[in-house]
This record gives C-alpha cells, sequence and structure tokens, in this order.
C-alpha cells in the first residue's frame, strides 16, 4: 500500500474503528483510547493516522490534509463538505430524530423553534417538509430545551433512547439513519485510487466476515 494520510474521529467510535483496522491487518500499535498522541503509523509506515475531533473530520478530507476520513454521517452532513461517501462500516448505529416533550408536537404551529447541535441537518429537514423553522444552535445537553421552553423540538441524536425518557421527551418523528462512513477526498480518489481501493477492499473484506461470524 502506498502513502495514504486517514483521519479518524476522536470519541465513542474509535476504538471499534481501530479494531475492525488490526482485523484486516491494519495495526497502529502505540495507539489507545485515551491517547494525547495525534499522529501514529501503521506498522509498515504505509499509512499516516491522525487522530482529529470528529466534527472537523470532513474538513480536513474536503481540504486533502487527510486522503481519506472514517466519521459519523451526523458530522459528515452537518458540515456539508464536497466529498466521496463510499462505504458505511455499520459502527455507532444511531438516528437522527425530531423530539420534544410527550403530547406536545404542534406542527400546525406558524413557526416552529428548533433546538440542534446540527442547524444545517435541521434546516434541512424542515425546508423538504414546506415547513420554515427558527433553529437554536446548541453545542450540548439538547434534550432541555425543550423542558425550559428554549424551543418547541430538538433534532438530535438518539442512540438507546435513555436520555430522551429520562428527560420525559418522546420521538416525533425519525430524520435519518446513522453510523461511521469512510470518505475521501476527490482529488486523492483520482490520483491515488489503487491504494484507496486496496484500502477500502480490505475493509470490505473485514466487514463481510464480521457480518458472517455475527451470522453463524
Ligand atoms: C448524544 C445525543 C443525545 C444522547 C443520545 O449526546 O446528543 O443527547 O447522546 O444517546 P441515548 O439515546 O443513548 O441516550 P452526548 O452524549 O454526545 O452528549 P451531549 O448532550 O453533550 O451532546
Amino acid at each position: 500500500m502506498g502513502n495514504i494520510t486517514l483521519a479518524l474521529a476522536k470519541g465513542r467510535t474509535a476504538e471499534s474503528t481501530i479494531d475492525l483496522l488490526k482485523k484486516v491487518g491494519i495495526d497502529f500499535q502505540d495507539f489507545h483510547e485515551d491517547t494525547r498522541k495525534l499522529v501514529f503509523y501503521s506498522e509498515d509506515a504505509s499509512i499516516k493516522l491522525i487522530f482529529v475531533k470528529a466534527v472537523d473530520v470532513p474538513t480536513y478530507v474536503e481540504k486533502g490534509a487527510a486522503d481519506i476520513g472514517i466519521a459519523g454521517k451526523d458530522n459528515i452532513l452537518e458540515s456539508q463538505t464536497d466529498v466521496y461517501e463510499l462505504l458505511d462500516l455499520k459502527i455507532g448505529q444511531c438516528k437522527f430524530v425530531v423530539a420534544g416533550k410527550e403530547g406536545d408536537f404542534s406542527p400546525a404551529k406558524q413557526r416552529l423553534t428548533v433546538a440542534s447541535k446540527y442547524p444545517n441537518i435541521t434546516e434541512q429537514h424542515f425546508r423538504k417538509k414546506g415547513m420554515d423553522v427558527e433553529t437554536v444552535k446548541l453545542n450540548g445537553s439538547v434534550e432541555l430545551a425543550p423542558l425550559i421552553g428554549l424551543s418547541d423540538v430538538i433534532v438530535d441524536i438518539v442512540e438507546t433512547g435513555n436520555t430522551l425518557k429520562e428527560n420525559g421527551l418522546a420521538i416525533f418523528e425519525d430524520v435519518e439513519k446513522i453510523s461511521t462512513r469512510l470518505i475521501v477526498n476527490k482529488a486523492s480518489f483520482a490520483t491515488k485510487s489503487k491504494d484507496i481501493q486496496r484500502f477500502i477492499n480490505r475493509l470490505k473484506e473485514g466487514l463481510e466476515a464480521e457480518y458472517e461470524n455475527s451470522n453463524g
């Protein structure tokens, strides 16, 4: 394999992604979840891994600072970057939903106020439905917004559903399925096509082997 720079999202799915890479023979030996190090090399030094904030992965890839990125669909969509999305790693599966206080959804209201960490996804979703909404950008604990009257509803990620449940909120609508995806810089895909294709094929084989194991 040639020289590829891979941007990996820090956070919940990093360890599973590193495990998958290891299974297909791409081993970053000194990587561990709590590392403060930001650059790693595969054993044969053909792949340079840069460990970046999840929200920044699409930017690194779009700008060509990384050839390949591995990040959640949530951050890829929100970034509105121009990259190729070529593989679903099926890690960190969850979904975007519209949620609010149980029994409180009033879509007939003139202009809904929607709180979200993802204003672009939120606006796009309601635009498709022909609804004009006011979006309030928050950076976390979004579930609080409808409870204290900061917004009518939220657009947020649901995994187990525990956060919604513990705050007395209900799902009104599913917006989009999320999981970890592989993205590629458009120029790199042309200039390093063989190496990138080989990398993707190895991951695909690893995913197929995992699928076969889990299905007996
Ligand atoms: C995410 C998301 C929800 C929660 C969903 O928040 O924004 O709040 O996880 O998970 P659940 O359905 O399994 O309860 P995160 O933990 O990233 O923290 P945040 O509130 O600071 O965004």
